[in-house]
């Protein structure tokens, strides 16, 4: 049977590398993966500060019990050149930051102690995609995701693929495409074992098939009672395999779902059923450590767009994320678009294979996974470059004929190649700056694709730039953003053509200082890079059923004189109730209903209270006295949920909220920090410091003295050992609080789902 430990603890790092030198232990600082091999400031630093070579080094022992195996590290990803050694003798070289690659150690081990070394480039080497021209993110440096010890028999399970087909009939097909690495070239005999289990761990059934090659598919006798895996119901099956050699037995697991998904001229569909996709675009960069937060924080992330942003999916904008959050994509039900890296700019021929060899590599990966329904096969917003696109196109199909390839693009009448056509439609805006054509949402498919007929069709961006958008920002342009979010909203649901769209983007993210506010920020998230929401996050939320939960979200924070003349009207509701009751004072109570006729088409318009309402400028009036306000949701006639402000906020508490009371050693949980006012609300332009300590066996990322933005802030604390973290916060006027994190100690091989 194969053994999986994580590779994670006892790493030493240190800047530079001297190939000369990656046989001999090197003085370094003692460090943990995931790893960031520069951490940056929240804003305003020097980007090319990590991009140079830095060495890695771990010492091992060598396990007696390894002779006859193969014994390999398999790396799940590493930014942005990787070269690793064994005992100074080089094993392998991985010119990507984004896949996976593995390090066969077998022929190079010594008896006894053994040593590690791997240089990381960080350069923006114009060799490797994505880099060559600007790009709009930061890709970091360092071992940022886990590593892996395996070892296996002499012949042993690569991978396998899990096909579903006949997925809606009441027999479901399974088809399990096993392919076996035998490196050291052995004779090869025995039989391949396939176990179809539930998700509760009970065996469906099971078929077997003696091997005749390094390729075995087992094609199960269909089934019937499988269940499908849906967005309410993300029902997921496992398939064991195990392999029976001379050598030994393997046995590998994975799980995957029985679904189907279509992209047609009239939408999308998931089993059979039409779904409007409604998504956001996610980097996968958090402050100070950039890609290098493990299990939990990519998990997080998934169950915001999920749970808080009510997402039916996200795209991974620009290149193949952690196999932590994809898999809890398949957890949760949240559909992805996952596409190769790049950005605009297509290098050479060599680069071009490259990217080629990232298509393989992310479908190899991510096949099994039911979120997943298409596969981005163009680098984001290039030009055409007709033979390389039909060749990631012949790839993906070849190597998963069961999803549709699709490319984003933002060039007009660019060449369908794919089958979905993906456009990031920055149309809305345009007509601030001499665009000859009044404010448009979305343009029509047909004078997009430049075709004569309807093809599948889908907007993968839009916003961003267009209207970037701090949480800070005055509370009028919050309303603006708010309403661009739901014009394109209104407009993709509105046209049966469009199979959805996906805004630009869910978290705001370090960039170059070519974009963003110069802060090297691109203030484009509807949260921010604490995911703490703006208000066009609700704007998304609030799309979601009242009985899934009632939204009531006023584009407001209630302030005299924040917006150009002052009040607060007109005053947008994002909201999924059927009526929201303003009181406000001795003023009348009035109820006010969502405002159908500008947003005909959202599943939940927002209520919108305009000037007309108070022809009086009962809120508006400058000089006027201001009151407390409740606004009060009702569905059905009752009172579900309610929003109250202040006429008079103070700092009244200073809120800390870790995301969980416990933590795994070696993995990381963020801590949001809030001042509030007396009925809990953030005080949105509270910029007072707060001090945060730690105590115990966790270690703090980000610094000690923060200054809240917004009136909120956040770090991470990664656990270094089991016990009682003491995670201390400090504001001047509002005291200390303390919260306490158990960190339990990771179990021997620390994640439940290994990756390799
Ligand atoms: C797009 C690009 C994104 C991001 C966005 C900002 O052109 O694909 O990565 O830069 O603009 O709005």
């Amino acid at each position: 049977m194969r053994s999986i430990a994580a590779f994670n603890d006892g790493w030493t790092f240190l800047a530079g590398f001297d190939p000369a030198r990656a046989g001999e232990v090197q003085d370094g600082a003692a460090v943990a993966l995931p790893h960031n091999a520069v951490d940056l400031p929240f804003a305003y630093f020097d980007e090319a500060s990590y991009w140079r070579p830095f060495t890695y080094q771990k010492r091992f022992t060598a396990d007696p019990d390894w002779a006859g195996k193969e014994v390999y590290l398999v790396f799940d990803g590493a930014m942005a050149d990787s070269v690793v050694y064994l005992n100074g003798v080089e094993i392998v070289a991985h010119p990507d930051g984004y896949s996976p690659f593995e390090a066969r150690l077998t022929d190079h081990l010594k008896p006894g102690e053994n040593l590690i070394t791997v240089k990381i480039d960080g350069s923006e080497n114009p060799a490797i995609p994505p880099f060559g021209a600007r790009i709009d993110y930061l890709t970091y440096a360092g071992i940022y995701r886990d590593v892996w010890l395996r070892v296996t028999p002499k012949v042993f399970i690569e991978n396998f693929k899990v096909e579903t087909p006949d997925v809606l009939g009441p027999l479901k097909g399974t088809k399990v495409a096993v392919a076996l690495a035998n490196p050291a070239d052995m004779p090869i005999s025995g039989c391949v074992t396939g176990y179809l289990m539930d998700a509760e761990g009970n065996e469906v059934t099971r078929y077997w098939l003696a091997i005749e090659d390094e390729q075995v598919t087992l094609e199960f006798p269909p089934q019937r009672d499988l269940r499908l895996w849906d967005l309410d119901s993300p029902y997921l099956y496992e398939m064991v395999v195990r392999l029976n050699t001379p050598h030994g037995v393997d046995e590998r697991r994975v799980r995957f779902g029985y679904r189907s998904v279509e992209f047609t001229t009239e939408g999308f569909r998931l089993n059979g059923k039409p779904l409007k996709l409604r998504g956001l675009n996610r980097h996968q960069s958090f402050p100070y450590v950039g890609y290098a937060l493990g299990r939990t924080a990519q998990e997080r992330d998934a169950d915001i767009l999920k749970d808080t942003l009510k997402l039916n999916m996200v795209r991974t904008s620009h290149y193949p994320q952690s196999s932590w959050f994809l898999d809890r994509c398949d957890e949760i039900g949240l559909l992805v678009f996952e596409e190769i890296p790049g950005w605009q700019h297509v290098g050479n021929e060599a680069w071009k294979a490259a990217s080629i060899e990232n298509v393989r590599n992310m479908i190899r990966r991510d096949w099994n996974h039911p979120s997943i329904v298409i596969w981005g096969v163009r680098v984001n917003e290039s030009k055409d470059h007709h033979a390389f696109y039909a060749e990631t196109n012949r790839l993906a199909r070849e190597m998963d004929p069961t999803r549709p390839t699709s490319g984003v693009r933002c060039i007009v009448e660019s060449e369908m190649l794919e089958d979905v056509y993906a456009m990031n439609d920055f149309i809305l805006g345009m007509e601030e700056i001499g665009g000859n054509r009044p404010r448009t949402p979305l343009r029509p498919q047909k004078e997009v694709t430049g075709l004569d007929h309807a093809v599948p069709y889908m907007i993968t961006e839009f916003n961003g730039h267009m209207y970037p958008t701090k949480v800070y920002d005055q509370e009028q342009r919050q309303a603006e953003h708010v309403t661009r979010h739901l014009d394109v909203l209104n407009a993709a649901y509105g046209d049966p053509e469009i199979a959805g769209a996906i805004g630009w983007c869910a978290f705001d993210y370090n960039t170059h200082k070519d974009f963003g506010s110069g802060d090297r920020i691109c203030h484009h998230g509807v949260m921010d890079m604490f995911r703490e929401p703006k208000f066009a996050a609700f704007a998304y939320a609030s799309q979601c059923e009242p009985t899934d939960v009632p939204v009531l979200k006023p584009v407001t924070s209630w302030t005299r004189g924040d917006r150009n003349h002052g009040g607060v009207l007109p005053l947008i509701i994002l909201t999924n109730c059927d009526e929201v009751e303003l009181s406000s004072g001795n003023m009348p109570t009035r109820r006010f209903t969502p405002d159908r006729a500008t947003y005909p088409h959202l599943p939940h318009p927002p209520v919108i209270i305009r000037r007309e309402d108070y022809p009086n400028e009962e809120f508006g009036h400058w000089g006027m006295g201001w009151q407390n306000v409740t606004f009060t949701g009702y569905v059905d006639g009752k009172a579900v949920c309610k929003a109250d402000f202040v006429a008079d906020p103070v700092a009244s508490a200073l809120v800390v909220a870790p995301d969980a009371p416990q933590i795994i050693t070696g993995d990381s949980l963020p801590v949001i920090v809030r001042v509030v006012d007396q009925v809990g609300n953030r005080l949105p332009y509270m910029f007072e410091p707060v001090r945060v300590t730690i105590e115990g066996p966790g270690e703090l990322v980000g610094p000690e003295l923060l200054s809240l933005v917004g009136g909120s802030t956040g770090f991470w604390v990664i656990a270094r050992g089991a016990g009682e973290i003491r995670v201390c916060v400090t504001h001047a006027g509002l005291g200390t609080v303390v919260k306490t994190l158990d960190a339990q100690a990771a179990k021997p091989a620390v994640l439940s789902q290994p990756k390799p």
